[in-house]
């Protein structure tokens, strides 16, 4: 099913493609990396992942990655040269910081960092990233919504899964990248598995009625509704008078 004014949007990217993270816990991506879908598309190839442990580019014996920001302030602010030493052998890629400052990340985003060949996450941590780091060494800064986290890395996770599900072959059923929700602008319809009675909550009649015109009809409304409650912001000014 193809609609909405995103309709020709790429169904699924084209290549391979090697992501790096730079972080100072590489082991909270260890799951990450061994299961479902992004497991699935290392071990299918069609996704690299490397984790780099931004604590052997540390300063000094102690390794030390962060110090007190100029002019006071609490927290403390990582510093520029761990961060150059990791990030200028990696020019070639494309370079992002994972800061709640960024733009915030959408579907359209993961479309094109799935269509990049090699993109480098650098997960910021602490108050805040030396601004050196994001003027020399960063393309683009990118949030994963309006809320503070710890640090980057469950960003930097959003990112390798939304776009290792992108990867030709990742998910079974490549209609489901496309009818999904924020693909066409919409929100999904509520979908429902047997039993077809549960507790005495029965799923929709019209779902099991075996009319296809009548269930893409009924879809089509309950993804308007849903999305009319829900993100109004979402819809086009055609969609919002649609009844
Ligand atoms: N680090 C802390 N908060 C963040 C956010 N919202 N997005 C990306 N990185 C972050």
């Amino acid at each position: 099913m193809a609609c909405g004014p995103d309709a020709d949007v790429m169904l699924v990217a084209s290549g391979i493609v090697k992501i790096n993270v730079v972080t100072i816990f590489p082991e909270f991506f260890d799951s990450l990396l061994g299961i479902s879908i992004v497991g699935r598309a290392i071990e299918d190839g069609a996704l690299r992942v490397e984790v780099i442990p931004l604590r052997e580019y540390g300063l000094g014996k102690h390794k030390q990655l962060d110090d007190t920001p100029f002019g006071g302030g609490p927290g403390m602010v990582m510093m520029v040269e761990p961060l150059s030493k990791a990030l200028e052998p990696l020019a070639e890629t494309h370079r992002v910081l994972l800061t709640p400052a960024g733009r915030p990340l959408d579907q359209a985003t993961l479309d094109r960092f799935a269509e990049i060949d090699e993109l480098t996450l650098v997960c910021g941590r602490y108050e805040g990233v030396d601004q050196r780091v994001a003027d020399n060494y960063i393309e683009e800064e990118v949030s994963l919504g309006d809320f503070v986290l710890a640090g980057g890395e469950v960003a930097a996770a959003a990112i390798v899964e939304g776009v290792a599900r992108l990867l030709p072959g990742v998910v079974g059923n490549p209609d489901s990248t496309l009818t999904e929700s924020f693909r066409d602008g919409l929100l999904e319809e509520p979908v429902y598995t047997r039993p077809a009675q549960f507790d005495g909550d029965a799923v929709p009649e019209v779902l099991l009625s075996g009319d296809h015109a009548r269930i893409e009809a009924w879809r089509r409304e309950q993804r308007l509704a849903r999305t009319r409650e829900r993100r109004p912001d979402l819809m086009s000014d055609g969609e919002k008078s649609e009844s």
